[in-house]
This record gives structure tokens, C-alpha cells and sequence, in this order.
């Protein structure tokens, strides 16, 4: 008998599981394949190896703009996957040893919730039944397949790829087309157009980087056009037959031949099979709906993560987790969605948090836009010969704080969390004009947006 049974094993279900057993609950993890999950073994963390040996290469490209001369610079695509290989294997025996050190006690197999019966919810796994009192399901999320005729065909056969298999490549292939210019995209084109592919992207929409600010997203494609990637926009994929990749645009289909293909449109709740059913549990399109404190409609079952369709981050997930272990425990604690950062780990990096100019205008908050260039930083000048980099500060003029921040350029993705910081803690523009920002850094812009007011 357990105090809590978590069903999937990666950001959303370690945290809970680690938090939990801290707590003391007796807790019970069931992860189906590795610990870590997607983001560990198959998304954030591999992929940011891949980059960082992408930018490293890139920096060595371009080493004489800063009077640094590379001889013969060359990305070992082998040694890459070696290296990520390593890390990713590293950090899952960290997750290991934090469960053991939490008392979690820890199942390799899937699990399927059966019943719920007078003790409380009883899961199976690996023929074995587990009861336990909660349930947090934290099962995370698959990649989307569209109707696209001979794209199943295509990943059956390996021609087609999703985020998994994409980070396990062994040759760089010549001709990489990516098929949605999402994260996922937009990352995988900058490290395969370093490692040598030639890059396609096929974007629906008229723009890249989804919901990112128009602005921005419009930088961050110049730059990328400048390494060499093509995008394709407000293009749709009509057919894949073997290596010719078929997409209309403005009413004419166009054909590409490609080594390989990269599906990254999106992803969606993973809920198949683990018996929500069984017990009642609702779901919408796959997802399960949770309230602010992570409950389903069946007391006692929660769901944190992917799964709950809500935001699709990993940090998300772990705070989403922890709330709900807080609300087992009797804490008062609760999810809040309007201060969570995003980032594209491409180079330039993106990073945004808060309100966009178009979510404010539509939540009726009378703002006031500051828009800088990155070179008002000098760290910024001293370090990037042809940065185009861009910061974008969003105010609520009524209240006078700041309710979004947008940036493009070198270290924002380690500067985005302080924003969110602003936002969340609903600081007065008055009150970060009184912050010492270290200098020289890159971050001084946020507080000297302030003073363009
Ligand atoms: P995404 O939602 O970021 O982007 C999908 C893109 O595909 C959109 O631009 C969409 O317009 C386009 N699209 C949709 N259907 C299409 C079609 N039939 N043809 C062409 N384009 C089409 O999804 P993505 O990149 O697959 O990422 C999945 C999830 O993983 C996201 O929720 C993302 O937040 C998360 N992720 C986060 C990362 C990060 O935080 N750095 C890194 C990678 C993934």
C-alpha cells in the first residue's frame, strides 16, 4: 500500500515522486522506459549537447571577426552523439540516486490503473498489483502524425524522424528537410545545418517560432537564413513517397528530394492505455483537464505535465508536480500559468516570458512597448561583432510593472528567469530602476529599457 502511485517517469513524474518521499510519503514511481523521460533522454537535455558542439563550431567559424583564427574547423557528428550519449546517461543516475536517497521506490515496466476499491486506486504493473492512495498520472506527450498520405509508411521505414530518433543519428544527412518550424524545428535546423546538412523547413504559417513575438521571430529567421537554412512558409506537406517530400504553397505543389525527415509539428497528450477509463478519469482530445491545484474530476487523481495539454514544458511540469504534492500534503499552494519562460536554444538564442504585445492588446491591459537593441549593453558589443540582437518590454502602463518580456541574442536564456522574477512578483518599473544589475552583462538592458520610458 502506498501514499502515492506516480505513472511516468519523467519532469512532471520525478519531482513529484522526489518531492513526495522527502515529504515522507511512501511513494511508488512506474516509468515504462527510462527515467527522465522525453525531456532527459529524448528532448531538452540531448538536444542542448547537440547545440552547445554547435555553437561551440559556430563561434570557431567565426572566430576571426574577434581576431581568434581557426585553421580547419569541423563538427564530428559521431563524437557529438557519443558525448550527448554520456550526459544524458549521467543525469538518469542522478534522477537514480535522488529517488533512492527520497525512499521512491522505483518500477521499469507499464502500468495500467485497473479499479478504484475501498483502499484506493490499484494499479498494474508488470502483473503485479500496486494500491495507492493518490495518483498522479505524468505521462507526458507524443509526437503528432497528421494525416499526410505515406508519412506512417515513412517513419515505419526510418525516413521520417521524430525528436527521438533525430538525436540518435549516426550520419548527418546531406539533404534534411524538418517539417514545422516550431522549437523542435528550429533546433534541430541549426544543429544540422552545423553539422553539415543542407536544411529545409516547411512552416504552415506565415512565420516561424509559433507563438514567439512577431519581431523576433522575424530576427531570429534572418539569422538562421544567413547560416544557410531555407524556409518554406505557409506551405503544407501534401504526400511523402520514399525521398520526395510533395508541399503546396500558394496553390502549386512543389517537390523535394531529402536523406531524411524530421516531423516536429507539435505534440499531444499521451494517454493511451494507462486505463483512465477504468476509473472514471475525464480527458478532452487526450488530455486530462486539471484544476489550479493539478485534480482531475476523481478525487484523489491528479495529473501534472504534457498530459494535462496546458503548457508542454518540462519547468512547467516540475512546478505543476510540485503543487500537486503540496496539495496531498495539505499545503496551500497553487499553478500559476502567466510568468513562465520559454526558450529556443538556437544562436542567437530566443527567450520570452509574459504577456506578447498581441495577448496583452487582447486581455484589454493598456500597455506601453520598449523596444532596444542588444548593443546598448556593452558586454553585448564586446562580444558579438554582427549581433542583431533585440529586447522587447512590455508594460502595464495602468499598474506601471512589466507584464512581457521578449529577447533575441547571447545569454537570454539565462537572463529570462529574472524577468519572470519581475512579473511574478509583480514588481514596480520604480522598484527595478533601484536594482544593481552587475556590469558589464548582457542582462543591464532590461533595467535600461526602463529608462526609455
Ligand atoms: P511546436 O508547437 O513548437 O511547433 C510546431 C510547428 O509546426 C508550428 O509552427 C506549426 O505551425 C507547424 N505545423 C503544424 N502542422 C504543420 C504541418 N502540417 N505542416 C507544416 N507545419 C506545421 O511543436 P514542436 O516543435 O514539435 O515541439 C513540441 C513541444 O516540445 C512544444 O510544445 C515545445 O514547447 C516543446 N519543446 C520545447 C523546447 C524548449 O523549451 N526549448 C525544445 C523542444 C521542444
Amino acid at each position: 500500500m502506498f501514499d502515492l502511485i506516480v505513472i511516468g517517469g519523467g519532469p512532471a513524474g520525478y519531482i513529484a515522486a522526489e518531492r513526495a518521499g522527502h515529504a515522507g510519503l511512501k511513494t511508488l514511481l512506474i516509468e515504462k522506459r527510462n527515467l527522465g523521460g522525453v525531456c532527459l533522454n529524448e528532448g531538452c537535455i540531448p538536444s542542448k549537447a547537440l547545440l552547445n558542439a554547435a555553437k561551440i563550431y559556430d563561434y570557431a567559424m567565426h572566430g576571426r571577426d574577434y581576431g581568434v583564427f581557426v585553421d580547419a574547423v569541423r563538427l564530428d557528428h559521431k563524437k557529438v552523439i557519443e558525448r550527448k550519449a554520456k550526459v544524458v546517461e549521467t543525469l538518469v543516475s542522478g534522477i537514480k540516486a535522488k529517488m533512492k536517497k527520497n525512499k521512491v521506490t522505483i518500477l521499469q515496466t507499464e502500468a495500467t490503473i485497473l479499479e478504484r476499491n475501498s483502499e484506493g486506486f490499484v494499479v498494474e504493473a508488470a502483473s503485479e498489483k500496486y494500491i495507492g492512495k493518490h495518483l498522479l498520472v505524468a505521462t507526458g506527450s507524443i509526437p503528432v502524425v497528421p494525416g499526410i498520405p505515406g508519412l506512417k509508411k515513412s517513419l515505419e521505414n526510418g525516413f521520417t524522424l521524430t525528436n527521438r530518433e533525430i538525436l540518435d543519428l549516426i550520419e548527418v544527412p546531406k539533404k534534411l528537410t524538418i517539417i514545422g518550424g516550431g522549437v523542435i524545428g528550429l533546433e534541430m535546423a541549426y544543429y544540422y545545418n552545423c553539422a553539415g546538412s543542407q536544411v529545409t523547413v516547411i512552416e504552415m504559417l506565415d512565420h516561424i517560432a509559433g507563438p514567439t513575438d512577431q519581431e523576433i521571430s522575424r530576427v531570429l529567421k534572418k539569422s538562421l537564413e544567413k547560416k544557410g537554412i531555407v524556409f518554406e512558409l505557409e506551405a503544407k506537406v501534401t504526400a511523402i513517397e520514399e525521398a520526395t517530400i510533395s508541399y503546396e504553397k500558394q496553390g502549386k505543389v512543389n517537390q523535394l528530394v531529402a536523406d531524411k525527415v524530421l516531423l516536429s509539428i507539435g505534440r499531444r497528450a499521451s494517454t493511451d492505455g494507462v486505463g483512465l477509463e477504468n476509473i472514471g478519469v475525464e480527458t478532452n482530445r487526450g488530455a486530462i483537464p486539471t484544476d489550479e491545484v493539478g485534480r482531475t474530476n476523481i478525487s484523489g487523481v491528479y495529473a501534472a505535465g504534457d498530459v494535462n495539454g496546458k503548457s508542454m514544458l518540462a519547468h512547467t511540469a516540475y512546478r505543476e508536480a510540485e503543487v500537486c504534492i503540496n496539495h496531498i500534503l495539505g499545503k496551500k499552494d497553487r499553478m500559476r500559468y502567466s510568468a513562465i519562460p520559454a526558450v529556443i536554444y538556437t544562436y542567437p538564442e530566443v527567450a520570452t516570458v509574459g504577456e506578447t504585445e498581441e495577448s496583452a492588446k487582447e486581455k484589454g491591459i493598456d500597455i506601453k512597448t520598449i523596444k532596444l537593441p542588444m548593443v546598448y549593453s556593452g558586454r553585448y558589443v564586446a562580444e558579438n561583432e554582427k549581433g542583431e540582437g533585440l529586447i522587447k518590454v512590455i508594460l502595464d502602463q495602468k499598474y506601471n510593472r512589466i507584464v512581457g518580456v521578449h529577447m533575441i541574442g547571447s545569454y537570454v536564456s539565462e537572463m529570462i528567469y529574472g524577468a519572470g522574477l519581475m512579473i511574478e512578483t509583480e514588481l514596480r518599473v520604480e522598484d527595478i530602476k533601484e536594482l544593481v544589475f552587475p556590469h558589464p552583462t548582457v542582462c543591464e538592458v532590461i533595467r535600461e529599457a526602463l529608462f526609455e520610458i
